[in-house]
Parts: C-alpha cells; sequence; structure tokens
C-alpha cells in the first residue's frame, strides 16, 4: 500500500510495455516493505525531453531508459558517469532534489558484478567478445576495467567493431575479422556473446567451443531462452556457463538504489521469480 509521501520512479520506452523493469523493481520493493511506486513511462521519441522535464517536476526520482531512447537521456543528462560517456548510452536518469539531471550506464557494473558473483575472474586471460552495439561496449569497457589482458572482438559488420575500438582507445582491444582458429582459442579465458544471435533459438554463434580449454567460462548475455545454443554447447563441452539474466538483475540494482534509499539483493528467489514472470 503506498502513500501519499511514496518516491515514485519508472521505466521509459517506446513501447515500454515488454519491459521486465517494473516486475523487478516491484519485487524489491515488497520485499523491503518501501513506501514506493515504480511505474512505466511510454514516451514517443518526439516528446522524449517534455516527458522527462515533467517526470523530473512532479518529484519523480529518475528513469531507467530503455530502447529508443539511450542517446536522446546522454544528451538529456547535466552530468553523465564515465561509462556511460564512453558507452555512448545512458540506461538510468536520477532526477535530483536541486533539479539537476544525473545520467548513469549501469550495464557496464551489472554486467562485472554478476560475473563476479559467479566467480569468474576476468583477469585470467583473454576474452573472446561477439558484437559491437551497446551492450558489447558496456562489456568491453567493463572488462578493461577490471583487468582482462585482451578483449578479442568479432561482429558481423567489422566496421563497427573498429569503431568500437577507436572509441575505447585502449591496446588490449583486437578488432578480428572472423572467430579465432582453434590455436588461437586454446589462450581463451572467457567468452562472452552480446549479439542477439540465439535469441528466441534463432541462430548460432559460429564458434568451436570444443577447442576452448577446460578452464574457458562462457557468457551468454541474450536471456531469452535462458539456455542458448551457445551455452548448450559450452556444458556439452563441460565448459562453465553463464546465462543472461544475473546481468539484467544486476545492472537494475544500483538505479534502485538511487531511486529508493536501498541496496536491494540479487539472489535466487529473485531469479525465480523472475523466471515465471519469463
Ligand atoms: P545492443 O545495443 O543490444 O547491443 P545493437 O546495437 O542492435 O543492440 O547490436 C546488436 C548486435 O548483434 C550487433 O553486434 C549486431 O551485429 P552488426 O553490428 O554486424 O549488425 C549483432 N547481430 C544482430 N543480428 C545478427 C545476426 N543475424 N548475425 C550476426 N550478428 C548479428
Amino acid at each position: 500500500m503506498i502513500t501519499g509521501a511514496a518516491r515514485t520512479a519508472g521505466v521509459t520506452g517506446w513501447p515500454v510495455a515488454h519491459s521486465l523493469s517494473p516486475r523487478l523493481h516491484g519485487f524489491w520493493l515488497a520485499r523491503h516493505g518501501i513506501d514506493g511506486l515504480y511505474a512505466p513511462f511510454p514516451v514517443h521519441p518526439d516528446r522524449f525531453a517534455e516527458a522527462m522535464t515533467g517526470l523530473r517536476a512532479a518529484g519523480v526520482r529518475g528513469v531507467n531508459v530503455t530502447v529508443p531512447h539511450k542517446q536522446a537521456a546522454l544528451t538529456f543528462a547535466d552530468t553523465v558517469d564515465e561509462a556511460a560517456g564512453l558507452i555512448g548510452a545512458v540506461n538510468t536518469l536520477i532526477f535530483h532534489a536541486d533539479g539537476s539531471t544525473e545520467g548513469r550506464n549501469t550495464d557496464a557494473p551489472g554486467f562485472m558484478r554478476n560475473l563476479i558473483q559467479h566467480d569468474v575472474d576476468p583477469a585470467a586471460g583473454p576474452a573472446l567478445l561477439f558484437g559491437a552495439g551497446g551492450a558489447a561496449r558496456a562489456a568491453v569497457f567493463a572488462l578493461l576495467a577490471a583487468g582482462t589482458p585482451e578483449v578479442w572482438l568479432v561482429n558481423r559488420h567489422v566496421a563497427r567493431a573498429r569503431q568500437l575500438a577507436a572509441d575505447l582507445a585502449d591496446p588490449r582491444v583486437r578488432v578480428l575479422e572472423a572467430t579465432p582458429d582453434a590455436a588461437r582459442l586454446t589462450e581463451v579465458g572467457l567468452v562472452v556473446n552480446t549479439t542477439s544471435v540465439g535469441m528466441k533459438g534463432r541462430g548460432r554463434i559460429d564458434l568451436n567451443v570444443s577447442a576452448l580449454p577446460a578452464t574457458a567460462v562462457v557468457h551468454d548475455i541474450v536471456y531469452t531462452p535462458l539456455r542458448t545454443g551457445l551455452l548448450a554447447d559450452a556444458q556439452a563441452c563441460g565448459l562453465k556457463t553463464v546465462d543472461g539474466l544475473g546481468m539484467l538483475l544486476h545492472q537494475a540494482a544500483p538505479a534502485f538504489e538511487a531511486f529508493f534509499g536501498q541496496a536491494p539483493g540479487v539472489d535466487d528467489a529473485l531469479r525465480d521469480h523472475l523466471l515465471e514472470v519469463l
């Protein structure tokens, strides 16, 4: 039951009906007994700034930002964190009491916290990363910050991977023309898929998983299905795998804390709740 003193926050996108964020934040609000409300805000791209100005004026604490507003949110924010600036996208807007708006990208810390919760050492060896979109940018940024010795980028359109590498300007990022051969795969510590290949069972990442060393960890950020073709192949080879649900949960936690003043837990009960929704 919310009162007149409830804190309010939400998620904005166009459309927004598919967003899992209200279920996620709603679970945490109930668990912590917080007097708070987390609502979906469908906002047409033409009215983004107008809508954000209105929400801010109405005392809303902040919003999570999803497709197609992540770049507009970067422009709207008065200040942005380093991750958001380098990734070129804001996924969380925080409306401060003084009228200012802070933009953050919590995908990068969410990506890393999830790996750490699964006891993955990002510095164990080179990371082979598929993709060059927004999710790839967040993952590469997080890996570099965590001390990954090299990040090997493979993307369908190689030019996009080159642009990512140029923007991050770190000599540890190598752009590959194609998936490395079996000999090079033996060096890999971590494989990450950030592309939509494998989503809803469509397609499979082009990778000879059996050439990876027994110590390699395979992570797919796709969570529909939870067990993608890539993860199934890795499991069949006895490799450790990390599915995509954890990153979704971990990227939401810092936003919840900023909106409602409490750090929520990411645990099996939350995971089970989201699995039911999915
Ligand atoms: P996000 O912001 O979620 O990362 P995105 O920017 O649309 O989404 O990026 C999607 C990624 O999936 C890209 O790396 C894309 O490859 P391109 O940059 O070459 O387009 C990749 N992708 C999507 N469909 C693909 C397919 N059928 N085969 C290979 N890669 C695909």
